[in-house]
């Protein structure tokens, strides 16, 4: 990473939590830069790279005051957390009452007052700091679920800018989401948008049934399309639109990389090292309840246990980004991961053989793309998940049409990839056939699939994502 001069106001603004580098302190007391986990910036950094925009986002680091710099093309402006807003704003509201709360209430959300103090109090320093770095009349584009106050904060602040909001993961049944005590708030703070963008069209729909239940608005009456038929919240002199626009990947990037001889000589490398099973199996994911990584390690288990799959014929490999440790219920389901990790290897690994390979870190992402290009079958099993863009990538890495993709319905992906297998994660029989269909597929049928898949995820890129959405907010900057 270069640091550059500080940056000049920008026209194109995204505003997200996280910048797309964290900031590391490493024991010897030195720091440098590392790419952020998670779908969000993987989405949207080559978009804003390509663009020249700005990024307001946190550095990673709680209690530390970075200057703004500018990294290749892309303008970063750091703003700063202190230790009690990281706990109360981003470990406390964000994750542990927005983020289950938001993913069909896997764990029981908490409603604490004071963390919603440090919400708003947040909210408003993003607002204002994204309102000191936008031009006159630029677009400010505002990300996810952390930051749902920021739309109506920063229109306040500045009412020349044109506002989009787009949250990465599901929005809730209305039911759910009635729970909030700061429902009315937060609704109101969406408002603030000129687009409000969602996944999926359930999720837009929801929100505008909210705005006549708590805001008291109006909103168009007509089913919400993807990508068309945005409804329409008519609030004072403004129209707020809303609507569908379901995320992707750089597919074709990731078709380069895994074409690449490098990659394709890590990838037989892999196999090697496993001790060349008859198939691989792979799940790739952040540390997270919600993307049922112990849905799978039961599965897997039962198999061994029935004797549908023998050790030394099936490897199962399980890399997980570590995520959120500190909030209780990860730490939980790190604990009773690890434990089944370690009892599947108990019962069915031989020494230099686990049955399954678990990996707590981020790899990096050639090495990503040579295990998605070794995995004969890709598991993929939230319980819920706004999109999930590894899915995605698995499809875009497979150009030799080889693999299978085993998919959660319960994943925004579900809806455009329909030639996977796919599952419902609360049944495990039912996870346990798919697998064992997936492992067992036909060359031709898997073929098929395949082609199916890559025909939707090469045609559907982020590039398409993010201009269906700049050209529905009506900026400039869609092209
Ligand atoms: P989420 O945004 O909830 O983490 P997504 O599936 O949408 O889930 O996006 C996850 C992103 O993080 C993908 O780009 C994926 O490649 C990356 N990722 C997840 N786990 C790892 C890992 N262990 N190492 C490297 N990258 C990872
Ligand atoms: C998901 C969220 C993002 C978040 C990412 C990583 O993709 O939608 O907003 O940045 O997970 O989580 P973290 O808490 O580490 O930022």
């Amino acid at each position: 990473m270069s640091k550059g001069s500080t940056p000049q106001r920008a026209d194109f603004v995204v505003v997200a939590n996280r910048l797309p580098v964290d900031l590391e302190r490493l024991e010897d007391g030195t720091e440098r830069w590392k790419h952020s986990p998670g779908g969000l910036v993987t989405a949207l950094e080559p978009f804003l790279r390509a663009r020249r925009g700005a990024w307001v986002g946190w550095p990673g680091v709680a209690d530390t005051e970075v200057e703004p710099f500018t990294d290749e093309d892309m303008h970063l402006h750091p703003v700063p957390l202190s230790s009690a807003e990281f706990r109360d704003y981003y470990e406390g509201f964000s994750n542990a009452t927005l983020w289950p709360l938001y993913h069909d209430v896997v764990v029981p959300p908490v409603f604490d007052r004071s963390w919603w103090d440090a919400y708003q109090r947040v909210n408003r320093r993003f607002a204002e700091a994204a309102a000191r770095v936008s031009a006159e009349g630029a677009t400010v584009w505002v990300q996810d679920y952390q930051l749902q106050l920021v739309p109506a904060m920063l229109r306040e602040l500045r009412p020349d800018l044109r506002i989009g909001f787009f949250l990465h993961i599901p929005f809730p049944p209305v039911e759910l989401f009635m729970q909030l005590p700061w429902r009315t708030e937060i609704v109101r703070g969406l408002l603030g948008a000129d687009l409000v963008g969602f996944h999926r069209p359930g999720g837009a729909q929801n929100f505008l049934w909210l705005a006549r239940r708590l805001a008291g608005f109006e909103p168009s009456r007509g089913q919400v399309g993807v990508r068309s038929r945005p409804g329409v919240v008519q609030v004072g002199d403004r129209t707020v639109r809303v609507g569908a626009f379901p995320i992707s990947i750089a597919s074709a990037e990731l078709d380069r990389l895994a074409r690449s001889k490098e990659v394709q000589q890590r990838a037989r490398e892999i196999r090697r090292e496993l001790g060349e099973p008859r198939r691989i199996m792979l799940g790739v994911d952040r540390l997270d309840y919600t993307k049922g990584i112990d849905v799978r390690l039961h599965a897997m288990h039962e198999l061994l246990a029935d004797g549908h799959i023998k050790a030394e014929d099936v490897a199962m490999i399980q890399i997980a980004t570590p995520s959120r440790e500190r909030v209780e219920h990860y730490k939980q389901m790190r604990e009773d991961i690890e434990r089944e990790v370690g009892r599947i290897n108990g019962e069915f690994g031989r020494v230099g053989h686990p049955a399954v390979h678990y990996l707590h870190t981020s790899v990096d992402r050639k090495d990503l793309v040579a295990f998605y290009c070794a995995a004969d079958v890709m598991v993929v099993t939230p319980v819920r998940d706004g999109m999930n863009l590894v899915c995605k990538e698995y499809v875009a890495c497979r150009h030799d049409l080889g693999g299978a993709l085993v998919l959660s319905e319960f994943a925004g992906a579900a809806a455009e990839l329909t030639s996977a297998f796919l599952v419902n994660p609360h049944n495990l029989d039912g996870v346990k056939d798919a697998l064992l269909a997936a492992l067992d597929i036909d060359e031709a049928e898997g073929r098929r699939r395949m082609r199916a898949l890559r025909r939707q995820v090469l045609t559907h890129d982020v590039d398409r994502w993010a201009r269906s959405f700049l050209e529905a907010l009506g900026t400039p900057h869609a092209e």
